[in-house]
């Protein structure tokens, strides 16, 4: 029998856990987790979530390069030219789970329309769910691991490594391993939003500047512990403030999603 930790104290812990000792995930945990995630609530029932267990080193450093947002050619160049890479986790971890939207079953079983973006919408929010009943399922039993968003770099690349049919596109990754909590980057859980400024009681409640202004302070003192000058602020712009994978629309009509 497995040792788990109640879910409110693993879930109250959760920070994201980027190195790891190396050691393998024995069966029983794997299987554990991934029961925990096949256990999960789903639309209607539909079950339109499937995780690919990516096990091939070959194939693990393609991701990983997707993650770096480089072609095969430039890694390699940068790796030639001594440069610290990025995303070693997506390599290092003892599993990484890609979870993808899926309505493949759905046209193999039923002559069904999936092109809708509602059909997307389900798919989004059963894989989203399902990967976080794993990773809690996993941090319950002493385990760490990162979601990696960053997949969708080159979503279309990522769909040739994992020989993705139409019909099934790949949402973000799930690196897990046993954590190395030596390492400083284990360590520190990030500040949350303050739940005045997360709930609202009946009606949505704007945010006050001052509120906002006060949370992105309080992020800026948590970079600057870890000896980064950063902040809330300057890290949304970083991702909102340009063309955000302006691609997407495009790969998801072309596996048969959102086009209506
Ligand atoms: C859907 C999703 C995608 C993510 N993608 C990445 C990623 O590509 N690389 C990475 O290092 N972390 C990634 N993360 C982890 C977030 O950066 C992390 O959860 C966030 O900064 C809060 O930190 P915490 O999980 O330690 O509390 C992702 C998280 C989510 C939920």
């Amino acid at each position: 029998m497995l040792n788990s930790q109640p879910t409110l104290e693993t879930l109250l812990n959760h920070r994201s856990v980027r190195k790891y000792t190396g050691e393998p995930i024995s069966d029983d945990m794997l299987t554990a987790i991934l029961e925990a995630g096949r256990a999960v609530s789903t639309s209607s029932y539909l079950q339109a979530a499937s995780v690919i267990r990516v096990v091939d080193a070959t194939k693990r450093t393609a991701l990983r390069q997707v993650s770096c947002d480089m072609s095969a050619d430039e890694y390699e160049q940068a790796l030639a030219d001594g440069k610290r890479l990025g995303h070693g986790y997506v390599e290092s971890c003892a599993e990484y789970l890609v979870f993808c939207a899926d309505a493949y079953r759905h046209h193999a079983l039923a002559d069904v329309n999936t092109d809708w973006t509602e059909v997307l919408l389900i798919g989004a929010i059963d894989v989203a769910l399902m990967a976080q009943n794993m990773l809690a399922a996993a941090e319950s039993l002493g385990l760490g691991g990162v979601f990696i968003g960053s997949l969708r770099n080159d979503i279309a690349r990522a769909s040739q490594v994992l020989d993705l049919p139409k019909h099934v596109v790949p949402l973000f990754g799930l690196c897990l391993g046993h954590p190395d909590w030596e390492s400083k980057i284990n360590q520190s859980q990030r500040p949350r939003l303050p739940l005045d400024v997360l709930v609202s009681v009946d009606t949505y409640q704007t945010p006050s500047d001052e509120a906002l202004s006060a949370y992105n302070d309080e992020v800026k003192a948590y970079y600057h512990g870890r000896g980064l000058d950063l902040d809330w602020k300057t890290q949304i712009a970083q991702t909102f403030g340009g063309d955000v994978r302006p691609f997407m629309l495009d790969y998801l009509q072309s596996q048969g999603f959102a086009k209506r």
